[in-house]
């Protein structure tokens, strides 16, 4: 346990600062760790201090172009592999990622700013379960048999799409990637990483270290900015597909890119997911519940907050008064320090859009903005970009805080009298990614989950994304599913009819 910010642990890859360091400058394509091309490097900023912990390598078309080019050089032989053994390495890419575990969780806390025992710990375990699920399924990748005819024989096989183009985000970069990189590989495609500007790091030590396990060339990555580094990723014409997670706004320029080149494109954008609670509910466990849904252990930073909470009124004042105590009993603080609950936003940035939103709410006829926790007193961190988490009251669904992706530690509480009215309140959004029902009838539960317009409906529980869990939106929140069997299928391979003419 760490007792001072920043302390420096007795394993020398323990030490964040120094791997930040030493994976400065680089992109991994082909096997190994290459400079950008163009030489050019972008800083890396620690978000708790505002200090450069380390340069990413500033990536654009030519780099591009050389690890899309080995990733289709080594997909034609990992294509041959058998499917089983494909997973098996997958599978073995686990192993190593929790030997790592503790080391990636520095890292990510150190980039993003999220807290270490809350969040960076659970999503470095995460990438090696979702490793484990995938690796287990290469058997899955099987066709069927067709009656067409008594002398034909026809069959359908699972094939491989060639090269993925796969972008992610700062949020959750670790566990969004592997969701992406896992079942591609599996299905015998190899993939090119676009990592996210904000959170280079982490992705890329794993990126490297499941290359100690799989052949060379057939997972790389490149970092850089959206437009100069991702933009040549999705337009490239030996990528054969691309999936994405983040903005609405990014993923629309993205799917109009692929429709250029009429390749499929899997995205996973953005919510703005209710959270339902009922007077029968058992209270305590909502509370705790609103919590976690509201992912305030990750700044709000999450496409499936429960960032718009409707309680039936007549418990609305007391769950207001025990969530406000609730969230103030947890501590903000230096991501890496093990007593921190809560860290930092992402970026100035994504900073100035929450305390945008903030602003807004606070200056509407009305509303009340119940500020909690307590910033750190550290003065270390005093340039850090810490937001206290507010929950609002008195705001109903003309704000935009109730409309629109706030991304951070900010949450609209509503009181509500009927159930078929709270329901076209919680459908009346553009987006549709998950939504959760708190209640003990569970007939009542049950209905509205089915009539609720969201690709994840949660009762009495709102977890985050699952290995094995289809996981994806309707509306604006998306297209197609994650993290299942069926999206691996679906989304990583086509199916190829063949026919024997035995007459
Ligand atoms: P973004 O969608 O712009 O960035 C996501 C990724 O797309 C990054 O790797 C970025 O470099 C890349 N990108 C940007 N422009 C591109 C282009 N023209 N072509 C190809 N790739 C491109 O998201 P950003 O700016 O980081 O955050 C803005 C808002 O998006 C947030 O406030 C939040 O509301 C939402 N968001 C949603 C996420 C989710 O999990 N669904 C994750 C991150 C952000
Ligand atoms: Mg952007």
């Amino acid at each position: 346990m760490l007792e001072t910010p920043h302390a420096t642990p007795s394993a020398p890859e323990l030490d964040c600062f120094a791997l930040a360091k030493q994976l400065s400058g680089l992109h991994f394509i082909g096997g190994r760790y290459v400079p950008a091309l163009s030489g050019k490097n972008f800083a890396v900023v620690n978000p708790a201090t505002g200090a450069e912990v380390a340069q990413a390598a500033e990536g654009d078309a030519a780099d591009v172009d050389a690890a899309v080019r080995d990733a289709a050089r080594a997909q034609k032989e990992w294509a041959k592999v058998p499917a089983r053994k494909r997973g098996a390495l997958v599978h073995q890419c686990a192993a190593v990622i929790r030997e790592h575990q503790e080391e990636l969780a520095r890292l990510i806390a150190l980039e993003t700013g999220k807290a270490l025992r809350t969040e960076s710990r659970v999503e470095a375990g995460t990438v090696a379960d979702i490793l484990e699920f995938f690796g287990g399924l290469g058997s899955e990748l099987k066709g069927e048999s067709v009656p067409f005819a008594p002398n034909v024989l026809s069959v359908t096989v699972r094939e491989p799409l060639g090269v993925v183009g796969a972008i992610i985000p700062w949020n959750v970069p670790m566990l969004l990637m592997t969701l992406k990189v896992a079942p591609a590989l599996v299905a015998g495609n190899s993939v090119v990483v676009k990592s996210a500007e904000e959170a280079p790091l982490a992705v890329l030590r794993i990126c490297e270290l499941m290359n100690r396990v799989l052949p060379a060339g057939v997972f790389n990555m490149v970092s850089g900015m959206g437009p100069e580094c991702g933009a040549p990723l999705v337009e490239h014409p030996l990528v054969r597909k691309v999936t994405f997670t983040g903005s609405v706004e990014t993923g629309k320029i993205v799917a109009k890119a692929a429709s250029q080149k009429l390749i499929p494109v899997t995205l996973e954008l953005g919510g703005k997911s209710p959270m339902i609670v009922f007077q029968d509910c058992d209270f305590a466990k909502t509370v705790s519940g609103a919590l976690t849904s509201m992912r305030f252990t990750r700044q709000g930073q999450s496409c499936t907050a429960a960032s718009r909470i409707y309680v039936e009124r007549p418990i609305f004042q007391q769950f207001v008064d025990e969530m406000k105590k609730a969230v103030d009993a947890m501590v903000m603080g230096d991501p890496l320090d093990e007593k921190t609950d809560i860290g930092t936003i992402i970026s100035e940035g994504q900073f100035e859009k929450v305390q945008g939103f903030i602003d807004e709410g606070k200056k509407t006829a009305g509303a009340t903005a119940h500020e909690c926790s307590a910033m750190p007193k550290d003065s270390a961190l005093k340039k850090g970009l810490f937001i206290r988490p507010v929950i609002f009251t008195g705001l109903d669904g003309n704000s935009r805080l109730v409309r629109e992706e706030i991304f951070g530690p900010v949450t609209v509480i509503q009181p509500f009298d009927d159930a078929e009215k709270v329901l076209a309140e919680a459908n009346d959004s553009e987006y549709g990614l998950a939504a959760s029902l708190w209640t003990n009838n569970l007939k009542v539960g049950l209905d509205l989950a089915h009539r609720l317009e969201a690709g994840l409906v949660q009762i009495n529980q709102n977890l985050v994304v699952q290995a094995n869990l289809s996981y994806g939106g309707v509306k604006s929140s998306g297209l197609g599913k994650e993290a299942s069997l069926e999206a691996m299928l679906e989304h990583f391979t086509h199916k190829k009819t063949i026919m024997v003419n035995m007459a």
